[in-house]
């Protein structure tokens, strides 16, 4: 039996702009990012044994291909989820071993769960030459997740996680799911991230919640206008004149699809033309879309972007992600980086009582086979 053992490098992702757009069949700009997830494999000779180990959680999850149910602890379920995807899709998986290391924080809004999901999902691949295509991978690890974790999420972080290439942004259309490379030259500004340390858990139904909001709220236009379901239809006349029979909370969800999916060809051409300021002022308006219409923003995240707007070397800042938690994204010139850092500690920890982390991150490449762990 052939021992030989493969190495996986998983990236998590930053989303630039087009923050709860890729359900709402948006456009979301989006890279890999250069932390990743390592994950080694092995078979074992075994027709259906499994054992994974993961560093992080100080755990091994044992499991038998024939017998994939749902487990009572979260970071099982990812893994279970997409063993059960690839069984749908494939005959051709047996016995292995698995050890996962990660260098992504958790729960900070860079996707650690995709780069997990994805990650898994193309070790098995090469492991067992299963010829699953890319777009099958990232569609395994939302499957994974709709059915196994329970969040409804969009594609956005899987697809970011395969397709990610070095220097980039993807500029995706998420209801085609066609998508352009789009050069990320930020001069002598940069991408700061700083973490709330506030674990967010989008399975317990806000993040959902605010899917099946849009979902509903888009049936009613479609069928009152006549026009295909998608937000990218809907001009804002529409939701005005639909508005009252919308109910508050499902117009305000809408009022922020509608301005956020302008937003993202706004920034793409700010990027093309080189215009960061431009750039800047659309990341302030979009936290403030996610905080005030969306309302998937937290008190920490809220103060970290008000913080970042008493700094004149930040050009724009907002909260990533699916919210409740997680990163601020700051665009910020280098030089202002580490006296920033040093003052949003110091008045984060005495407004909150909780640390706050950091990093700097460029875009980096897709999942990938790798030569260490
Ligand atoms: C989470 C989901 C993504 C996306 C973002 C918000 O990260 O997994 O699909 O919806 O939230 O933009």
């Amino acid at each position: 039996m052939d021992r030989s053992e493969i190495i996986v490098k998983s990236p998590g992702r930053i989303n630039l702009i087009g923050e709860h757009i890729d359900y709402n069949q948006g456009w979301v700009l989006p890279a890999a990012i250069d932390k990743h997830m390592f994950l080694t494999f092995r078979k074992n000779g075994s027709k259906n044994h499994c054992s994974i180990i993961s560093d992080d959680f100080g755990e091994t999850l044992s499991l038998n291909l024939e017998q994939l149910e749902k487990s009572d602890k979260g970071w099982h379920n990812y893994l279970i989820g997409v063993l059960f995807e690839i069984h749908e899709r494939s005959a051709g998986l047996e016995g292995f071993e698995c050890h996962i290391r990660s260098e992504i924080p958790v729960g900070s809004g860079v996707s650690s769960s995709a780069a997990l999901e994805c990650g898994f999902a193309f070790g098995l691949n090469s492991l067992f030459g299963l010829k699953l295509s890319n777009l099958e991978l990232v569609q395994i690890g939302q499957s994974a997740e709709h059915r196994y974790v329970g969040t409804k999420c969009g594609i956005m972080d899987q697809f970011a996680s395969v397709q990610g290439k070095a220097g980039h942004l993807i500029h995706l259309d998420c209801l085609t799911l066609d998508f352009e490379y789009i050069p990320m030259d930020l001069g002598d500004h940069c991408i700061l991230l700083l973490n709330t340390n506030v674990a967010h858990d989008l399975a317990t139904g806000a993040y959902n919640e605010r899917r099946q909001e849009c979902e509903t709220s888009l049936d009613l236009l479609a069928r009152t206008y006549g026009i295909e379901k998608s937000f990218r239809e809907v001009r804002p006349h529409m939701l005005e004149t639909v508005g009252t029979h919308l109910g508050i909370k499902a117009y305000k969800r809408c009022t922020y699809v509608i301005a956020e999916i302008a937003r993202v060809s706004e920034a793409v051409k700010a990027l093309k033309e080189n215009d960061l300021k431009k750039l800047g002022e659309l990341l302030y308006k979009t936290h403030e879309g996610l905080s005030i219409l969306y309302e998937v923003s937290c008190p920490e995240l809220d103060f970290l972007v008000r913080l970042a707007k008493s700094e004149p070397l930040i050009l724009g800042a907002r909260m990533m992600g699916g919210g409740f938690g997680g990163c601020t994204l700051n665009l910020i010139h280098k030089k202002a980086v580490p006296a920033f850092v040093e003052r949003a500690k110091v008045a984060y920890e005495s407004e909150f009582g909780n640390s706050l982390s950091h990093f700097q991150t460029v875009p980096g490449d897709g999942t990938a086979l790798s030569q260490t762990s």
